[in-house]
């Protein structure tokens, strides 16, 4: 089944203009671009955007973190877009995610990941209203 999934480039991989090669790889694996947006997170869209892991120790690291620069969206879809796009992008921990990932490829931790991924249909779908309202 045809689904929409999102996918972030973070400000890590925005500052190294890696967003065209990012976009193309995700076109290559069969994903169409239905929405983009080029945006900066603040303190609240980063509290709503990960608020499951607000009291996590690493929160303040990751919110800081997706403050630091310019972020892209990509509302993307395909057939089994959520699951295909976690494949194409990886291990969350770029030292851990698999050869031609693109976390393998663009990210050098598990904060600086270089992309996000909606990891389920539910969180695709309320990330998607959160970032493109
Ligand atoms: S958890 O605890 O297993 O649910 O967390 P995890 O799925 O591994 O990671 C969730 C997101 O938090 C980011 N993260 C971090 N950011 C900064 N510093 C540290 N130490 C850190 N650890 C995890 C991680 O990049 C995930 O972000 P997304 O946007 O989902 O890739």
């Amino acid at each position: 089944m045809k689904q929409d999934t999102l996918l972030l480039i973070k400000p890590n991989s925005t500052k190294k203009n890696q967003i065209g090669e990012i976009l193309q790889i995700v076109e290559k694996n069969g994903f169409t671009i239905e929405r983009l947006k080029m945006f900066e997170m603040d303190s609240d869209l980063a509290d709503a955007f990960y608020v499951e892991h607000l009291s996590k120790g690493f929160y303040e690291e990751l919110s800081e973190f997706m403050r630091s620069g310019r972020i892209v969206a990509a509302m993307l879809n395909r057939e089994e877009a959520v699951a295909k796009l976690r494949e194409l992008v990886g291990d969350t921990d770029s030292t851990k995610a698999a050869l031609g990932t693109i976390r393998a490829m663009y990210g050098k931790s598990k904060g600086e990941n270089a992309v996000h991924a909606s990891d389920s249909i539910k969180s695709a779908k309320r990330e998607i209203e959160l970032i493109f309202k």
